[in-house]
């Protein structure tokens, strides 16, 4: 029999250890209550010592242990502790795993009692040791300490299934075929034949049945390859993510000896000088890079916040791959990017240095444990086999192209480098560009980085170009945005180019030697509370799902130098955009093609805040008129010093219509709306197809309201707790965000929530997140905001508490 028990709830820990801890008479009725996932510290926002959670803790648990045959072994399986850890069971020391981005097992059968409670002590050490990679030199992102993931039990035989890899072959020909490698233990060396029976799942139905018999070799590790044909199977893609299960049985002389289920899916990937192939059709990769740290908590979050953070890169942001920087991830969010049909490259832990053999010895395991735990993810479609950045090592990459192509031949590998002509001894030579300087060409070509006609990928682009806070002033949160879409249209223009990830997702904790000096690295397209900033529209307005009309300005006059609105841009998929001034129709407006030529939806550029009123409005002619709104556009955008044929023209229209410089001022003042001027308000309205999709409406003089709102409103506690985000943000009545303010509110929960963080906290540039977690009871909760000068917010949340 296989079981398996979720055993996240009740442990004890304490920032510190001694030996004594280990022992099962100790005392640890004064260490604190935890659940896993847990972070040995809970951080500030920003602007702390780096060392706080640098330290070596230790985890208590009093553990349940049910009977298991003679036959049978019993395991921990950790999914995440940083950075080493040594794990002993009634004071016997079992074993230890260095490394904090990749789980491991290990046997507690020696040391464990039966149908009786067991004495488990984790030893922690979450200092930045250089024996592990990514340390030895700097590093930059904050790694965080803890049982950061997931913790269970597992029963099982003695000869169990390790770990599986299923995968397609030849899925695109006539006779597709699944072939599955099992990797078995063999604890106790036995020989003899088992049989491994199985079927495929999908939605309940059963499309495949087969057995296979096993010989085994004595030996404790044994790979048993079989394939079986597929016939009309459905393959999993990016817009139609098909997922089935793969469920095993083995059985001994007769008797079943275990039940293991995968989930896994079927897709045929092809990496080639032309291009990425998902299912024999060419797909451009736009991507963004995630790091795995949250606000406060670290690396500490459970399944839902894992779940939204793909959400928000499928559905909100619109991109169709994430690249895991720089180190394996949680298998939730792996779960979710399979769910939702998004691409995902893996990677090894590092970055950019290489240390001693036995360094690289724990970097080469990292490479199999990866490859082990998250082989089944089709989302998966490259193995980054380097360390990111890293100067080229042969000797070394050689060995982790040769052990990731020996367990797994069904996808490429790739390896992230930052200087052209590195050696290639992957499949895909996968680059981070950062030529984009705002003005430049967005990309550099193929053959002056990987230096011939090889697949090819850019990895990393923007970031510490243009770091963007949510407060910087609009034309740089802006021109980050603008950037963004530079490099994305090079790449959509460059057939060598398969596809581009930027830098990044959200903003990121770092070391002090990057950053802005707070400990953030604010290179996000979002907060740290994945907030948008303009940047993310310039990603989601190029997908096809959802209609997206975003304005990149407040149409604040004053905001802007010499208080000139200038181009505003709109980052949308509409086929045009109608605008009006002060409820009057000023001009439809369309997607700047000559700018911006290959991008799917190049954004739609206001220019022109005047229309034809000039001539409505007034008594000129159409001529005149023109030439003065010719004349008046120069000045708004390039200021009162017309050149001398401008101010020719400019006097010869005076002549013409009897207008002297006063009335010339008063008619700027009156359809520009400039310093000394009156607000002005303006609606835009976005059109697909004829259809109007989208209204904005943007009015100078709209009141802000503190609002607040909730990811999800019912909570349910299952593996673990579970979490919600909660956004608060100054907003008008459309909703546009007042991005200057910085009110501060308390946050006050009833029920069984808590606040992740701080519980007094201030909006940043317009708007917060935070946090709500469960924690252990059922029932009904309720989060209230209380302002100053906004007053009392509430929300009602049900928490369901289930199979604790
Ligand atoms: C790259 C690096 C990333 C991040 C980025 C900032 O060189 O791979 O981890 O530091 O720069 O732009």
């Amino acid at each position: 029999m296989r079981i398996i028990k979720d055993i996240n709830f009740n442990w004890k820990y304490t920032d510190q250890f001694k030996e004594e801890y280990i022992g099962e008479d100790f005392d640890d009725s004064y260490f604190s209550e935890v659940n896993i996932p847990h972070s040995n510290i809970e951080v500030p926002f920003n602007n702390f010592p780096e060392e706080i959670y640098q330290f070596e803790s230790c985890y208590r648990k009093s553990l349940w242990l049910d009977k298991w045959h003679d036959d049978e072994m019993v395991f921990i399986h950790f999914e995440g502790v940083m950075t080493y850890a040594k794990v002993y069971l009634n004071g016997q020391y079992l074993g230890e795993h260095k490394g904090g981005y990749t789980g491991f097992r290990i046997d507690l059968t020696p040391a464990a009692r039966a149908e009786d409670y067991n004495l488990l002590a984790v030893y922690v050490d979450s200092r930045e040791r250089s024996d592990i990679p990514p340390f030895g030199h700097v590093v930059d992102y904050m790694t965080f300490g803890g049982i950061y993931r997931e913790v269970s039990l597992e029963y099982c035989h003695k000869v169990y299934i390790e770990s599986s890899l299923i995968k397609g072959k030849d899925l695109l020909s006539e006779t597709p075929l699944m072939e599955v490698d099992l990797h078995l233990k063999n604890s106790d060396g036995r020989s003899g034949v088992i049989s491994c029976s199985g079927e495929l799942v999908r939605d309940n139905r059963n499309v495949l049945h087969f057995t296979t018999e096993i010989a085994l070799s004595g030996n404790e590790n044994q790979l048993h390859r079989f394939n079986c044909s597929l016939e009309n199977i459905e393959l999993w893609d990016i817009e139609n993510p098909a997922l089935y299960h793969l469920n095993l049985t083995l059985t001994e002389k007769g008797k079943e000896t275990g039940k293991y289920s995968y989930r896994c899916g079927f897709r045929d990937i092809s990496y080639r000088p032309d291009g990425f192939f998902l299912n024999g059709r060419k797909i451009k990769i736009r991507g963004l890079n995630r790091h795995q740290t949250y606000p406060y908590a670290g690396n500490a979050m459970p399944k839902s916040a894992q779940y939204k953070d793909a959400e928000i890169l499928k559905e909100e942001l619109g991109v169709n791959t994430v690249r895991l920087s720089h180190y394996p991830q949680s298998r939730h969010f792996l779960d979710r990017c399979d769910e939702l049909g998004l691409l995902v490259f893996d990677e090894i832990p590092g970055w950019q240095h290489i240390g001693d053999d036995d360094w690289k010895k724990i970097s080469l395991k990292n490479v199999e444990e990866m490859i082990k735990t998250d082989g089944n993810h089709p989302s998966i479609f490259i193995w980054g086999v380097r360390i990111n950045e890293s100067q080229d090592d042969d000797e070394f990459y050689a060995k982790t192209n040769d052990l990731a192509r020996s367990l797994d031949n069904s996808r490429p590998t790739g390896g992230v480098r930052c200087f052209p002509g590195s050696r290639l001894l992957e499949d895909v030579y996968t680059y981070n560009d950062f030529n984009h300087s705002g003005k430049n060409a967005g990309l550099i070509k193929r053959k002056k980085a990987a230096k011939s006609k090889v697949p090819y990928l850019v990895t990393e682009h923007n970031g510490h170009m243009f770091p963007s806070k949510k407060f910087d002033n609009e034309k740089h949160r802006t021109d980050q945005a603008k950037r963004h879409l530079t490099v994305l249209d090079w790449m959509y223009g460059d057939s060598e180019i398969s596809g581009a990830i930027g830098w990044s997702m959200f903003d990121y904790y770092t070391h002090q030697d990057f950053g802005s000096g707070d400990k953030i690295c604010y290179h996000g397209v979002m907060d740290m509370f994945r907030i948008p900033k303009n940047a993310s529209f310039a990603y989601a307005s190029q997908q096809d799902e959802n209609p997206v009309m975003y304005i990149s300005s407040s149409m604040n006059i004053g905001e802007n130098e010499g208080s000139l609105l200038g181009d505003v841009y709109i980052f949308t998929n509409c086929d045009s955009v109608k605008m009006y001034k002060g409820g009057s129709f000023v001009k439809e407006f369309y997607p700047r093609r000559d700018l911006y030529p290959h991008l799917p939806h190049p954004p739609v550029v206001i220019d022109d805040f005047l229309g034809d009123a000039i001539e409505k409005n007034e008594t000129f002619s159409r001529r005149n008129a023109a030439v003065i709104k010719e004349l008046m556009t120069k000045i708004s955008r390039e200021g009162y010093s017309l050149g001398l044929i401008d101010t020719i023209r400019m006097g010869l229209l005076f002549l013409k219509t009897g207008m002297n410089y006063k009335d010339a001022e008063d008619l700027y003042t009156k359809y520009f709306g400039g310093w000394g001027g009156a607000a002005n308000s303006y609606t835009f309205e976005g059109f697909i197809d004829g259809e109007c999709v989208k209204r904005v409406e943007k009015n100078q003089n709209a009141l802000p309201r503190l609002v607040l709102s909730v990811d999800k409103t019912e909570l349910r506690e299952e593996e673990t707790w579970d979490c919600t985000r909660c956004i608060v943000s100054l907003a008008d009545s459309s909703g546009n965000i007042f991005h200057y303010g910085n009110d501060a509110f308390q946050i006050e929960t009833t029920g069984p929530i808590e606040v992740i963080g701080p519980e007094t906290i201030a909006l940043v540039g317009g708007s917060v997140g935070f946090w709500l977690k469960t924690r252990g009871e059922e029932g009904q909760a309720q989060v209230k905001i209380h302002s100053g000068r906004f007053g009392t917010i509430e929300e009602n949340l049900n928490i369901e508490v289930r199979g604790k």
